[in-house]
């Protein structure tokens, strides 16, 4: 009796070891606890965008330094054959005066590799394919400040190391800055992927300074909404009708019916704007009935359907952006 006792409790212990087990092979397998480790610890120093290159930031996996690391796909930020006579801090630089004639803006040094990381795609170094990570997204997704400290890590290589200048960025970088924040408040979601998904499934519709289609409001400021807001305009468009853009539902006396955004009220006749954007004149002795109808927005509520968590995140980040200037 007692033996079964023991081989219960046994099985028992065993039941609860393997459960412990599971537990933790699956937090480490998430990278959990090494992201709990890393989250918030970092400071904007040399030391700490050293960690971060060689670690969470993943910089080393296209990129060496010097004769540290073995990666090719991005350019060497150090000293290295004839190739790369300059590290990147000095580098940069260089770089910075062909980026203020390019662009007709004042560009620092700093500013240049704030650049580089906030949009790889705006300066691709010759010979290099436009095939940096977005460090700010999914699955890197380094914050502002770790940002900062790799980029302080980068002024150290042969160059000046500006903390001042990550402290208090110049116009150039703010706009950097503001962009991978932006990204981040959207849930981590990657604004230039955003920009492609909006031009997909919303542009028919939406115009963003005055590019675009009319149906529905104009974007070009949504950022002030907040991030709820308009991911609650996304998945329910019905929730809250942006007030002029109230749906109608007309129906004829010969029964038949339109439905859509009333964009004229004329003395003879009304004009309705139909989803796809077809506009349909119905002249007002020809109707039976015209209601609003406060449950249905002209915004498809299934535009979700088509897009992947991450193209919704990507889209929200693309938003966040939307600033009136
Ligand atoms: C998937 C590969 C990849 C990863 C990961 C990556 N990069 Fe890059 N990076 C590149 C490539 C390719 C280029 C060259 C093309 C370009 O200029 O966009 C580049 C360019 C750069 C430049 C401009 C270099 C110059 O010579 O002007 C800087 C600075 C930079 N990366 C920093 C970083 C940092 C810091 C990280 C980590 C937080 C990182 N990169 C992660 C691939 C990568
Ligand atoms: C068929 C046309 C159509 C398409 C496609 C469409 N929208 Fe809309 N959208 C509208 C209309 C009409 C409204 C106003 C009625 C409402 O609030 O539901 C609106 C409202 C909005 C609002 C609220 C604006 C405000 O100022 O209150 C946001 C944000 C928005 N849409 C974003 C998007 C995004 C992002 C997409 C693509 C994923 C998209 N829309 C696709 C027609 C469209």
């Amino acid at each position: 009796m007692s033996s079964a006792i023991a081989k219960v409790f046994g099985f028992l212990l065993l039941v609860l070891g393997t459960f412990l087990w599971i537990g933790q092979a699956v937090t480490a397998l998430t990278g959990g606890e090494k992201a709990a480790a890393g989250a918030g610890a970092v400071e904007i120093t040399p030391e700490g965008g050293e960690t971060i290159f060689w670690g969470r930031g993943r910089c080393f996996t296209c990129h060496s330094m010097g004769d540290r690391g073995s990666a090719v796909r991005g350019p060497n930020q150090g000293v290295f054959g004839d190739k790369f006579p300059l590290p990147i801090g000095a580098r940069a630089a260089e770089r910075a005066k062909e980026r203020s004639q390019k662009t007709g803006q004042a560009y620092t040094a700093t500013d240049y590799l704030v650049e580089s990381l906030a949009e790889p795609g705006a300066y691709v170094v010759e010979g290099y394919k436009n095939e940096m990570a977005i460090v700010y997204a999914p699955p890197i997704a380094l914050s502002v400040k770790e940002v900062k400290a790799v980029i302080s890590y980068l002024q150290s290589q042969g160059g000046e190391l500006d903390l001042e200048a990550l402290e208090k960025p110049s116009e150039v970088a703010k706009k950097f800055f503001a962009k991978m924040a932006a990204a981040q408040a959207a849930g981590g979601g990657d604004p230039s992927a955003g920009e492609q998904v909006y031009a997909d499934n919303c542009a028919s519709c939406h115009a963003i300074r005055g590019k675009g289609g009319k149906t529905g409001p104009e974007l070009s400021a949504i950022a002030a909404k907040g991030v709820r807001f308009i991911e609650e305009s996304i998945l329910r468009p019905a929730k809250s009708i942006t007030p002029g853009f109230e749906t109608y539902s007309v129906i004829e006396k010969d029964g038949r019916k339109t439905v859509g955004l009333k964009t004229r009220d004329g003395a003879t006749e009304v004009e309705i704007t139909k989803a796809t954007g077809e506009k349909v004149t119905i002249a007002k002795a020809d109707i039976k009935e015209i209601e609003q109808d406060k449950d249905a927005s002209v915004m498809p509520d299934n535009l979700n359907e088509a897009m992947t968590v991450k193209d919704l995140q990507d889209v929200l980040a693309y938003m966040m952006l939307q600033k009136s200037q």
